[in-house]
């Protein structure tokens, strides 16, 4: 069928399959242009289908020649009914990996289960031995607890006060005050549990039972900072308690990785157009005008040029591992220069409806929203039938 994009508040119902696989492709090009990493051998992603995790994943293939096993949860097609973005991702990646004689299974469930972990322990067994590098990328609103069974839903509000400040509704482009009420200590649990360390901690104690981590083994989780315009809502804000905790859950799994002479680590990643960050009020404002200063610059980066640099000038280099004063890998640091946070925080008193077309990335922020779906990807003819029907070679 012929498939356009159908927009329903701040998510896509559709998607692409063949933009889906160039973004893939592309993505593959830009990390064989930067030339081979002396990087992980056999890698396990959790959070594989998009975003950071599916750009780790290809960074880990494409840059290092390494064996993937990839844990996603992403809805299958249905006749007539396309599926999400992660899944045609994951059906040109294992395409991809399977040209190039690259080693590539999928498992699509949830991550959070007890029965997604296990056939994970039983595919690394039965097929690559030991892993020796772990990347945790997931961004869910849900997590239903393994032991209690509780489903939590996280929530993205300030922490004590009321919030104000100036958003975007990116499809209209209307700047508007924005006002969120702070949240109450079971929002905070609640968050915490989604999103901080916990499933982290327990994925890695399930794989040193089983004893697939090869000694050395690394860790990695991700994780954000960005700055006082948006503290409020994200770092001093519910998710920052479960980044908060997921940091220091690095610590400890660390003390437990010791007898293979393993780590964990948190790397902090700069902030991007992604399902996950389009749904958070005041980011997309933010966004939208760090992009204008950083390609500006000439230093805007997407999910594969920030896992592709993390990789080789920060995981896998002849040197120790760079990290701040709280142990955190900082990719995020070009976001962070102080030249681009000055003329970002002066753009933002600035922004209206009015003026943010010129001052601000909006165009660019709707075209990476539209291409996380597979839309408006160059090369792709979008008047082609296409079969919305597409297999994951090698999904468990
Ligand atoms: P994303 O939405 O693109 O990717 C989320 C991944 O998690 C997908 O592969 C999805 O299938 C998977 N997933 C979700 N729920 C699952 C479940 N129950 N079981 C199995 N898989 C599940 O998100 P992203 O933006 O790449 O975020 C990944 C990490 O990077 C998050 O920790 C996020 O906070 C962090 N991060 C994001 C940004 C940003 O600006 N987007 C910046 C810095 C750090
Ligand atoms: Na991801």
């Amino acid at each position: 069928m012929v498939i356009e994009p159908r927009m329903r508040g701040f998510i896509c119902l559709t998607s692409h399959p063949a933009g889906c696989e160039q973004n893939v492709i592309n993505q593959i090009e830009y990390v064989k242009s930067k030339g081979q990493i002396d990087g992980p051998k056999k890698v396990l992603v959790i959070g594989a289908s998009t975003g950071f995790g599916l750009a780790s994943r290809i960074t880990s293939a494409f840059g290092s020649n390494a064996s993937t096993i990839g844990v996603f949860f992403e809805k299958a097609p249905q006749e007539k009914k396309t599926a999400s973005p992660g899944w045609y991702n994951s059906a040109a990646f294992q395409d991809q990996a399977k040209k190039a004689g690259l080693y590539a299974k999928s498992i699509n469930g949830d991550a959070f289960s007890e029965e997604v972990k296990n056939k994970t322990i039983d595919l690394i067994k039965a097929d690559l031995g030991k892993i020796d590098l772990v990347i945790y990328s997931l961004a869910s609103p849900v997590r239903t607890h393994p032991v209690t069974g509780v489903t939590h839903r996280s929530v993205l509000k300030p922490i004590g006060n009321t919030f104000t400040n100036k958003t975007v509704d990116f499809h209209t482009g209307i700047v508007s005050d924005i006002t969120i009420t702070p949240s109450n200590e079971e929002d905070i649990e609640n968050t915490v549990a989604v999103m901080g360390g916990e499933d982290w901690e327990m994925w890695i104690d399930a794989l040193l039972k089983a004893d697939v981590l090869a000694e050395n083994a690394m860790t990695v989780a991700y994780s954000y900072i960005g700055p006082g315009l948006t503290e409020a809502v994200y770092r001093k804000g519910t998710i920052g308690r479960a980044k908060d905790h997921l940091e220091a859950t690095a610590f400890q799994i660390s003390d437990k990785l010791k007898g293979i002479h393993g780590k964990a680590y948190v790397s902090v990643n700069k902030a991007l157009v992604t399902q996950a960050s389009s749904a958070i009020p005041v980011i997309p404002l933010y966004i939208s005008l760090l992009y204008k200063t950083m390609k500006e610059k000439g230093i805007h980066e997407g999910c594969i040029e920030q896992i592709q640099r993390l990789f080789s000038e920060r995981l896998y280099t002849s040197q120790n591992i760079p990290t701040d004063e709280n142990g955190r890998i900082r990719i995020d640091d070009w976001e962070m220069r102080e030249d681009v946070q000055q003329e970002v925080a002066a753009l933002w008193l600035d922004a209206t409806t009015e003026t943010l077309p010129e001052l601000g990335d909006l165009q660019g922020y709707k075209s990476d929203f539209l291409n996380l779906f597979g839309f408006g990807i160059s090369g792709v003819d979008y008047a082609e039938d296409v079969n919305e029907v597409v297999e994951i070679e090698g999904l468990q």
